[in-house]
């Protein structure tokens, strides 16, 4: 519990530069930890109140412990979507395996990298399973912008904050300048 009692009372987002950042973060012992996936989570939700967010992951408020949430939305200004909303899931001790060698390029960015976007490649189409709240298993497939996210969410558990998987570092950058280069633009044609 040291990790949680470590936290103010009111928990922070970490950015990027901070060390934490960079840690492999350690999987909840299950059942046993199960009330401090539940705590950890009441944190993540206290941090993102009121945001418009997509995800987080609990290295991102500091607690190095295996679990994300995230919700996928239908349509969004920034990012390229599918049209199909997924409503919030929470994941504990998630694990991913791509289903094909295809790989594709889009824009992200990060809470922890606020301001900021970049493109950055990920696989197509993945398979993912986690543990919920509940103690229930679950195994999913995802494609295109549902599997960035779970990928995205999924590095940070690892330490990776997408910025590291950018291939051309001309393509990161402030969001206001980048939303209007060329490269942005032909990229939603
Ligand atoms: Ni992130």
């Amino acid at each position: 519990m040291s990790q949680l009692e470590n936290l103010h009372k009111s928990p922070q987002l970490l950015r990027f530069g901070d060390p934490k950042l960079y840690e492999v973060s350690s999987p909840f012992n299950l059942p046993t930890e199960m009330s401090l996936a539940h705590q950890t989570l009441q944190f993540m939700e206290q941090v993102t109140q009121d945001m418009n967010i997509v995800g987080i992951a609990a290295p991102q408020i500091g607690i190095l412990k295996r679990i994300v949430m995230f919700e996928v939305p239908a349509e969004h200004p920034r990012y390229k979507t599918d049209g199909v909303a997924i409503p919030m899931r929470v994941l504990i001790n998630p694990s991913y395996k791509p289903l094909s060698d295809e790989k594709n390029l889009e824009w992200e960015a990060c809470l922890s990298v606020p301001g900021m976007i970049g493109q950055v490649p990920r696989h197509t189409h993945i398979e993912y399973q986690y543990t919920d709240l509940e103690g229930n298993s679950h195994v999913y497939e995802a494609s295109h912008f549902h599997a960035r996210v779970v990928q995205h969410e999924l590095d940070h558990l690892d330490g990776v904050l997408y910025p590291l998987r950018i291939k051309n570092m001309q393509t990161f950058g402030f969001r206001e300048e980048v939303m209007v280069s060329t490269m942005f633009l032909e990229s939603r044609q």
